[in-house]
């Protein structure tokens, strides 16, 4: 078959791809990352032409960038905003997976190729985060490489690995720019998994959501025998493309108007070692992390718990052993409120854990840190495990 004729065929299947009529503007999102990583990809490509992974000579490569290379403080602005957006629009993805039970079967595979994406991003941003090689980046480096020292046995060596030496340095930045420039394509590689898997197993819909009491029908001819469901072209193609010039607008906003939004003045020193800057924190989409780091008294409990809140993202359709009929069930025991308000404390807790972070969990903080981290388990452990048990007996009844 002539490459041109398989190339049709693979873009008339796509195209005529049958999705729920019903999706609303969260199912856009996707969309938003997949623009958002081209952009990503294609600055940091033309960024890394001028790069120097140096310890002595990084953050002057990016400072001639700004301010001597034609354009070179919109490719900067491009992909420092985009950073912000991309995280952004990634929180929203996932937590739009957990108000309508995206995870359940037959889509655990996609929930768990989608989490170790999540888990490729934060390190891919964070390592990003290292090379312009301001105050910030050091001394950020610094932090983590002592919060990995602090694994038992194993993490002096993981330290030492991490950062090529004894301090933050010259090797350090070779790892972390290797890593951010491999890390990049393992991403696109995945996300091109991720939506074959999609489009194998289908989509959710917002019927589908927990205590809705709408669930499977989504897929199914309504009432009159029409059936539910369009083709992704031309429906869904100029929704997404709406989604994605909305977002477009809204960056170019952030990025001309509010720059301080995503830039941190810190990190606009150049590195040194000898000055340990007033607030060392991360940035904003690691906030809520970091508070949990702190909110525990010991190094390694605070990684733990940490480390564990992304961790538990893997064990979700695991949690969560609720079905298309669980959730289309009755009454829930007169509890159909309860997830919405599981959700509303799952995402204060995070936002507070991220306030807590950036108070670096002192005085009442630490009260609120610990609060909060425990609210956001607690959707998990016990809110998931429990809401799927209700429905489960409701249905046997
Ligand atoms: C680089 C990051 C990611 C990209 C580019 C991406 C892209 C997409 C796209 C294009 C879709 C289809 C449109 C939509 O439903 O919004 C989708 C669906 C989905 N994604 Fe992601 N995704 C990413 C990360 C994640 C993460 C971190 C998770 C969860 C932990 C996740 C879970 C899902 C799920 C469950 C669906 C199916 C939703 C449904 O049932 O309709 N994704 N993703």
């Amino acid at each position: 078959m002539p490459a041109g004729v398989g190339v049709a065929a693979f873009v008339r299947a796509y195209g005529a791809f049958p999705l729920p009529r019903d999706l609303n503007f969260l199912w856009t999102v996707g969309a938003m990352l997949v623009a958002l990583l081209a952009l990503m990809l294609l600055s940091g490509l033309t960024l890394a032409l001028t790069y120097t992974p140096d310890a002595s000579l990084a953050f002057s490569s990016v400072e001639a960038l700004e301010r001597r290379a034609p354009s070179g403080w919109l490719l900067r602005s491009l992909h420092m905003t985009g950073a912000t957006f991309f995280m952004a629009a990634l929180y929203l993805h996932v937590f739009r997976g957990l108000c309508y039970a995206s995870y359940r079967a037959p889509r655990q595979g996609l929930w768990t190729i989608g989490t170790l994406l999540l888990v490729l991003v934060m390190v891919t941003a964070f390592a990003g985060y290292v090379l312009p090689w301001g105050q910030m980046s050091y001394w950020g480096a610094d932090v983590a490489s002592k919060a990995v020292g602090a694994i038992p046995l194993i993490g002096g060596t993981l330290e030492q690995v991490f950062l090529g030496g004894d301090a933050p340095g010259s090797a350090t930045l070779h790892r972390m720019f290797v890593l951010h420039f491999t890390l990049a394509f393992t991403i696109v590689g995945m996300v091109v998994l991720h939506v074959a898997v999609l489009h194998a197993k289908g989509s959710t819909s917002p019927s589908y959501r927990p205590g809705s009491g709408g669930a499977s029908g989504a897929t199914l001819p309504d009432a009159a025998g029409r059936s539910r469901m369009l083709p992704f072209h031309p429906y869904f193609t100029v929704k997404d493309t709406l989604g994605v010039v909305v977002l477009a607008i809204l960056f170019t906003l952030v990025m001309c108007f509010w720059p301080g939004l995503v830039s941190e003045v810190e990190n606009y020193r150049p590195a040194n070692p000898l000055h340990t800057p007033a607030n060392i924190e991360p940035e904003w989409y690691f906030l809520p992390f970091y508070g949990m780091l702190q909110a525990v008294p010991s190094k390694f409990g605070g990684l733990l718990v940490s480390g564990g809140a992304v961790a538990i993202l893997f064990l979700v359709p695991w949690l969560d052993r609720g079905t298309a009929a669980t959730c289309a069930a009755g009454r829930w025991g007169g509890l159909r409120w309860l997830p919405c308000v599981a959700l509303a404390v799952l995402a204060c807790s995070f936002v507070l854990c991220g306030l807590a972070g950036r108070h670096h969990v002192q005085g009442g903080w630490m009260l609120v840190g610990r609060l909060a981290t425990l609210g956001y388990y607690l959707y998990f452990l016990a809110f998931l495990p429990f809401y799927a048990r209700l429905a489960q007996k409701e249905l046997r009844s």
